[in-house]
């Protein structure tokens, strides 16, 4: 499957992490294992969360199919503590075994369908320790979060180092049935160019979530809605699965 422009091209994932920030999501990731173990974040990206978990001592690998965004992670890790890995989350083959692996940024909503979700919730898997969790998150589609996603309340402009003050807005393109497609369109206000990504997410119901786990081979699983660990429910802005291997 092709990588988002916005992820694959370095001129683009430099401006990723101005515009993207982890809040009340990345201290629950940094806080969810209570001792050092060794942590697989699958679509690790600029690796904001990936960085910080190795911070706090556990052994962590990061996976993402995108050059651009290994690229900004990497000079993120002057240290060296991360194992990072230029692959997808269906294909990566490692022989480390994991206690936790997580999907931040809703990663899982790239996979656009059951075969390309089963590919990487399988090898994901494989390269579990039994009883160790799997964290993902996707945000809930009864929440139409993308009806939010207009010129007007995505606007946002940003000063960049290196790059100058850069004005970022999404632009809705397509809404049919679970999918929602979408431009980013950024310009560069120092020159006046304009660097468009096209996206396509899933947005799977909760149910679907649980019986694509279940497929997988992942145990029992639990659902919230929020990252103060408030259950799921249908008003719910987010799904956020915690499964066991
Ligand atoms: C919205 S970003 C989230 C990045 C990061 N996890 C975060 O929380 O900031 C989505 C990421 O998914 C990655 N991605 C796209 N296709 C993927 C695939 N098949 N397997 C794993 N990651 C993928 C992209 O390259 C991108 O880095």
């Amino acid at each position: 499957m092709p990588v988002d422009a916005a992820f694959s091209r370095f001129d683009m994932a430099r401006l990723y992490d101005a515009f993207n920030h982890h809040g009340e999501d990345g201290d629950f990731y940094e806080n969810f294992a209570q001792e050092p173990c060794r942590v697989l974040d699958i679509g690790c990206g600029t690796g904001s969360v990936t960085v910080r978990l190795a911070k706090r001592g556990h052994q962590v690998t990061g996976v993402d199919p995108a050059a651009g965004m290994l690229q900004v992670a990497r000079m993120k890790d002057g240290q060296g503590r991360v194992d990072w890995v230029h692959a997808g989350a269906g294909e990566f083959s490692l022989s480390a075994r994991f206690d936790l692996a997580i999907m931040t940024g809703h990663v899982f909503q790239v996979f656009l369908d059951d075969a390309e979700t089963l590919a990487a919730l399988r090898n994901i898997h494989r390269h579990m320790v039994p009883g160790g969790r799997l964290i993902l998150e996707s945000r809930n589609p009864l929440a139409k979060a993308w009806e939010n996603w207009t010129r007007q309340k995505t606007t946002d402009r940003r000063v960049i180092d290196g790059v100058g003050s850069v004005e970022v807005y999404y632009q809705i393109k397509d809404v049919e049935a679970e999918h929602v497609t979408f431009d980013a369109i950024f310009t560069l206000e120092a020159t006046g160019e304009t660097l468009t990504s096209e996206s396509r997410l899933r947005f799977p119901a909760a149910g679907t979530i649980e019986r694509l786990l279940a497929e997988a081979g992942f145990g029992e699983s639990a659902l919230l809605g929020w990252w103060d660990r408030t259950p799921y429910s249908e008003t719910s802005p987010e799904i956020i699965a915690i499964a066991r291997a």
